[in-house]
């Protein structure tokens, strides 16, 4: 067996997928989650996929008893792998607060009790937001950074907070910058559970399988190609993948602050994705043009090349996976994990 991980937020989309690829890799691995937005049947099928056991603590991040209590009992922690947060853009707007209490005081409570127990290593899940709109396409880790909304705001506080304490403690502090994260296992047992769903690939995933009538298409009179918004799309396989890299690197030699981005490196528009989706399905998938969401930039794509070299990762997945797998998702749990 390799090092104890410690995943927050394990339960969750990339989390469940993480733990996953860590247990297939030999970490042993300890999840703590406080459930707000995942389903303890996640960890469960990620347990019978790989015929192996993990340790699940239902507690919340800011909860700092809660927390001391798993750092107590679960000795030797090698590294963190920090997932846990509140992601909706729309409702950080709405409600900067709890997205700042959750997200920062939670990460705040997190590294105190990684200082005060000893453990000086953590990847964490930033994302492309932190860029805002970037000057210039493919967008590489020195851009300029001028995130737009609290959830962004959140993240690059984040960043901050992870450089600031690493340099000062000596910690090996791995940022990732996701792009836009998307499909599910190949086996169709885990996938993306939301409540609602906000993102693009989910929404005409549900209105391929009859649960919404119709997919809204936020403008198509943007400066791009077809004139709807471009995106880099991740899969959700591969970005696990880049986390377990990511530790296998830290683990094997200090390596102090590193910054990447996690992308396929190439984008695809709105209506590229709903073609696609209607292609693997086979079914119409009603899309309709609407006015401009509020806030979207019209081109995010990441140079992954970083991460490509460093942590000998690539995006393996084409469109094709992407869709399919989020299709197979669908139609094997249309109720998710419920
Ligand atoms: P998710 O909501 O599926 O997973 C987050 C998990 O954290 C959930 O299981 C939730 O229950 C848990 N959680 C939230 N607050 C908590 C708290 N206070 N204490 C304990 N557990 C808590 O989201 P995801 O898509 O898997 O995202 C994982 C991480 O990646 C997040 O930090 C998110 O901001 C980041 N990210 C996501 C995307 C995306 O589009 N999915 C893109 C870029 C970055
Ligand atoms: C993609 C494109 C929409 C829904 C968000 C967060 C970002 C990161 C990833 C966490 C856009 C269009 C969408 C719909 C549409 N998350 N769209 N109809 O906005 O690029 O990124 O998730 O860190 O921070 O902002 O992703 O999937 O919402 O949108 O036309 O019903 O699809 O306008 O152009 P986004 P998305």
């Amino acid at each position: 067996m390799k090092e104890k991980i410690l995943v927050t937020g394990g339960a969750g989309y990339i989390g469940s997928h993480t733990c996953l690829e860590l247990l297939n890799e030999g970490y042993e691995v300890v999840v703590v989650d406080n459930l707000s937005n995942a389903s303890r049947e996640s960890l469960a099928r990620v347990e019978k996929l790989t015929g192996k056991t993990l340790s699940f603590y239902e507690v919340d991040i800011m909860d700092r008893a809660g927390l001391a209590d798993v750092f107590h009992k679960e000795k030797n922690i090698a590294a963190v792998v920090h997932f846990a947060a509140k992601k909706a853009v729309g409702e950080s707007v709405e409600n900067p607060l709890e997205y700042y209490q959750n997200n920062i005081t939670g990460s705040l409570c997190l590294c105190e009790m990684m200082l005060e127990h000893g453990v000086s290593r953590i990847v964490f899940s930033s994302s492309s937001t932190v860029y805002g709109s970037p000057e210039t396409v493919p967008v590489q880790e020195n851009a300029r950074i001028g995130a737009t909304n609290p959830y962004g705001h959140s993240k690059v506080m984040m960043e901050q907070v992870l450089m600031d304490t690493g340099k000062v403690n000596d910690w090996d502090v791995v940022i990732l910058r996701y792009f836009n994260p998307v499909g599910a296992h190949d086996s169709g047992e885990i996938g993306e559970d939301p409540e609602y769903p906000f993102n693009l690939l989910p929404y005409v995933s549900q209105v391929a399988a009859g649960l919404r009538e119709q997919v809204a298409i936020f403008g198509d009179d943007y400066e791009t190609p077809d004139g709807t918004c471009i995106r880099d799309y991740i899969h959700v396989v591969d970005l696990a993948k880049a986390h377990v890299r990511s530790l296998d690197k830290i683990l094997q030699k200090p390596q102090g602050l590193l910054v990447y981005n996690l992308g396929a490196g190439r984008g695809y528009s709105v209506k590229e994705m709903v073609e696609a989706f209607r292609r693997i399905s086979g079914l119409e998938i009603k899309a309709v043009i609407e006015p401009r969401r509020s806030g979207d930039v019209p081109v995010s794509v990441g140079d992954p090349s970083k991460a490509n070299k460093d942590l000998e990762w690539i995006a393996e997945h084409d469109l094709d996976d992407m869709v399919s797998s989020t299709w197979k998702w669908q139609t094997k749990y249309p109720r998710g994990y419920r």
